[in-house]
């Protein structure tokens, strides 16, 4: 890999600048590279010009392989977002193209999202200020909520960054707190379950935020949801494939559990009919690391990455399949 990365003498390196990316991206690199900006990575938007100067990717909604195949010069793909499910990583690793992604820096962003997104879910709050500026308070007091915080335990399916940040301030708001990953986090004072079943049944509040891709794939079904039971409530603000999403709106429809709350679907922005009709479901469009501050730190690192490689031979923050000796 090392061989392949250039310096800027000589000429200044083509980079692409695909998606809708924070607008920092562009401003660091125009001063050292040649851009070619792109409003997608779709390989249908690469002129022959691109093709032959290419040798670096920012981009925002993932790389095909078609896209990565249409570059022949390509080093590097420089991603935004921690999760990378939608860059096809095999593509890049048969031509020798390092991967990075932007892990860290969102996660405290990310963990407050879905602390909002479960007490929206539970206390159902959007719907409160809906009924507000309905006018109809007049008439009368919201309803009491079914669903609460207190007494709940919550399973937290995947503990990495952004899981412990969430497990963290699930701690200071009092409720019990365990986990399941494929291995235990070392150091940890959560109780592990060697299991996504034994962790369902053992809680009543479960919140995805393990990567997308095939290991975890539908991995929330009938049998988990059934396994919370009636007051069950489910967070998922990782990715939409964790969830089969009809066996979801199944559960909340027939009272298997009380309440879903979604920032991640699975073929979005299309969300299901099924569970845009149910009141138990509170429903977000993909917005964890959504504010100005984190998608600003977000674009420097999309950005550093690709100067990094260019003038160091070295990325920042390399996918782990990136990571090691090449
Ligand atoms: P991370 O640090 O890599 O943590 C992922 C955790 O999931 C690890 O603890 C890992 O532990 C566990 N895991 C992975 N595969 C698993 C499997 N098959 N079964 C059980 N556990 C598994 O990642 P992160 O930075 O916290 O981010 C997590 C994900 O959140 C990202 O990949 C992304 O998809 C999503 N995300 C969403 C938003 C949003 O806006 N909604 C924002 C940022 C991130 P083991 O390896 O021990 O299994
Ligand atoms: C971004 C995310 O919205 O980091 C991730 O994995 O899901 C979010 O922070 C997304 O990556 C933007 O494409």
């Amino acid at each position: 890999m090392g061989s392949k990365s250039g310096s800027l003498a000589g000429g200044r390196a083509a980079l692409i600048v695909a998606g809708p990316l924070p607008q920092c991206v562009k401003a660091i690199l125009e001063p050292q590279f040649e851009l070619f900006v792109l409003p997608r990575p779709d390989a249908g938007l690469v002129t022959r010009e691109i093709a032959g100067a290419a040798r670096g990717a920012a981009v925002m909604g993932g790389a095909g392989a078609p896209f990565i195949e249409a570059l022949p010069q390509l080093e590097i793909i420089s991603s935004l977002g921690v999760g990378y499910d939608k860059v096809d990583v095999d593509a890049a690793l048969a031509k020798n193209i390092v991967v990075t992604h932007t892990p860290d820096i969102l996660n405290e962003e990310v963990a407050d999202a879905a602390i909002g997104l479960l007490l929206n879910t539970l206390r159902e709050l959007p719907r409160a200020e809906a009924f507000l500026r309905e006018g109809r308070w007049l008439e009368g007091a919201f309803p009491l909520t079914r669903g609460t915080l207190r007494g709940r335990k919550v399973g937290i399916y995947g503990l990495g960054r952004i899981g412990q940040a969430i497990a963290r301030r699930l701690d200071a708001f009092g409720v019990a707190v365990c986990y399941h990953n494929r291995k235990p986090v070392p150091d940890v004072s959560w109780h592990w379950e060697p299991t996504l079943l034994g962790l369902a049944r053992s809680v009543d509040t479960l919140v995805c935020v393990v990567p997308g891709g095939p290991g975890t794939e539908h991995a929330v079904n009938a049998e988990i949801l059934s396994a919370l039971g009636t007051n069950g409530v489910l967070i998922n603000i990782g990715r939409g494939s964790t969830v089969d999403e009809a066996a979801l709106a199944h559960a909340l429809r027939s009272g298997v559990i009380l309440a879903a709350g979604l920032d991640v679907f699975e073929h979005e922005p299309r969300v299901p009919a099924e569970l845009l009709d149910l009141p138990n479901a509170c429903l977000l469009p993909h917005v964890g690391s959504s504010t100005i501050h984190t998608r600003h730190l977000m674009g420097e690192l999309v950005a550093r990455n690709l100067v990094n490689w260019f003038t160091e031979a070295k990325a920042v923050t390399p996918i782990p399949e990136c990571a090691g000796p090449r």
